[in-house]
């Protein structure tokens, strides 16, 4: 199968990966050149990229070096689309950026691709509301790290056909991950649930009630997640995740979304999360706190 990914920063990458390790032609793209050459370097030598895979023994040298034959960086998102049965949006969670984006895919790939986006909190339907056809039009949302996490969640909109969708999930499938179906509603289940948790934490810390170290531990000590929320937060960058509240305030009104103060700070201030994840972050959580009175 023929793959576009659209956008390679943290995730467009890792979704590279997975489908060029599962045997996938994969073309990608991005706005800005320096994505497309770090992203390929991070394939080859990140944490999770190929050749950490085949010192794991996961994959064997041979198959890493069919992972990295298997991707190619297009010229742009015409030449990236142009055979592709699936196109994966992963740029910034921005809503005009992305009916851009699905708006040049209509005439971009061709008329049998399916078009998914891996928003995490945007509405699917409104992300495409410049295609005439919105059929093939759904949400494919991977977890970070996708090379290690089996999660897909398929998001299906009013107007998504059944046989998109029975398509992606068997798509998910080959890929080794666990496709689980959400209507388009804002956060479908994973983020729903996830910033829930993100903002209770975010209340405990402003009331005073703990530590950044006590509350991550809380989860996973004694919820068994294997981080904390503060620690989740630092790892997805805490500009997406910035973004992600912001486009959920935005979609439902409600004020229990809406981004907590600190976050809004450290963002500004540059921190961004995990320096080891997020090149030009000043830190995170436990970063900022220190120099914060
Ligand atoms: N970070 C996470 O943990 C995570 C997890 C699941 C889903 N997501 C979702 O995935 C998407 C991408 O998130 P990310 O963390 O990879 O962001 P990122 O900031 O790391 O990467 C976004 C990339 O998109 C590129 N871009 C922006 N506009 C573009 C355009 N018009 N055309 C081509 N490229 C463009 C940017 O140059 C950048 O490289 C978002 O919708 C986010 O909500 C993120």
């Amino acid at each position: 199968m023929r793959v576009a990914v659209i956008g390679f920063g943290m995730m467009g990458r890792q979704i590279a990966q997975v489908f060029a390790q599962h045997g996938h032609e994969v073309s990608v793209t991005d706005e800005n050149p320096i994505a497309v050459k770090s992203g390929l370097e991070e394939i080859v030598h990140g944490p999770y990229g190929v050749e950490s895979a085949v010192a794991k023994a996961k994959i064997t040298r041979e198959e890493g070096t069919k992972t990295l034959e298997q991707i190619r960086s297009a010229a742009d998102l015409n030449d990236a689309c142009k055979a592709a049965d699936l196109v994966i949006e992963a740029i910034y969670e921005h809503l005009p950026l992305k009916q851009e984006v699905f708006a040049k895919l209509e005439s971009a790939a061709p008329e049998n691709a399916l078009l998914a986006s891996n928003t995490s909190t945007l509405t699917v339907s409104k992300i495409g509301t410049r295609l005439s056809k919105k059929e093939r039009l759904l949400g494919m949302h991977f977890f970070n790290p996708a090379q290690i996490t089996k999660l897909v969640e398929i998001v299906k909109t009013r107007q998504t056909s059944e046989r998109a969708i029975q398509k992606a999930a068997k798509i998910v499938e080959t890929i080794g991950k666990t496709p689980i179906i959400a209507h388009d509603e804002p956060g479908f289940i994973a983020n729903r649930l996830g910033l829930t948790l993100y903002m209770e934490a975010s209340a405990l810390l402003e009331e005073g009630t703990a530590k950044i170290r006590d509350i991550d531990l809380a989860m996973k000590l004694g919820y068994n997640h294997p981080m904390g929320p503060f620690e989740l937060a630092d790892f997805v960058g805490l500009d997406t995740r910035l973004r992600n509240l912001e486009a959920l305030f935005q979609a439902t009104g409600d004020e229990k979304w809406i981004p907590p103060k600190a976050l809004r700070e450290m963002v500004n201030q540059g921190y961004l999360g995990d320096p080891s994840r997020r090149k030009d972050s000043k830190g995170g959580y436990q970063e900022f706190f220190k120099t914060t009175p």
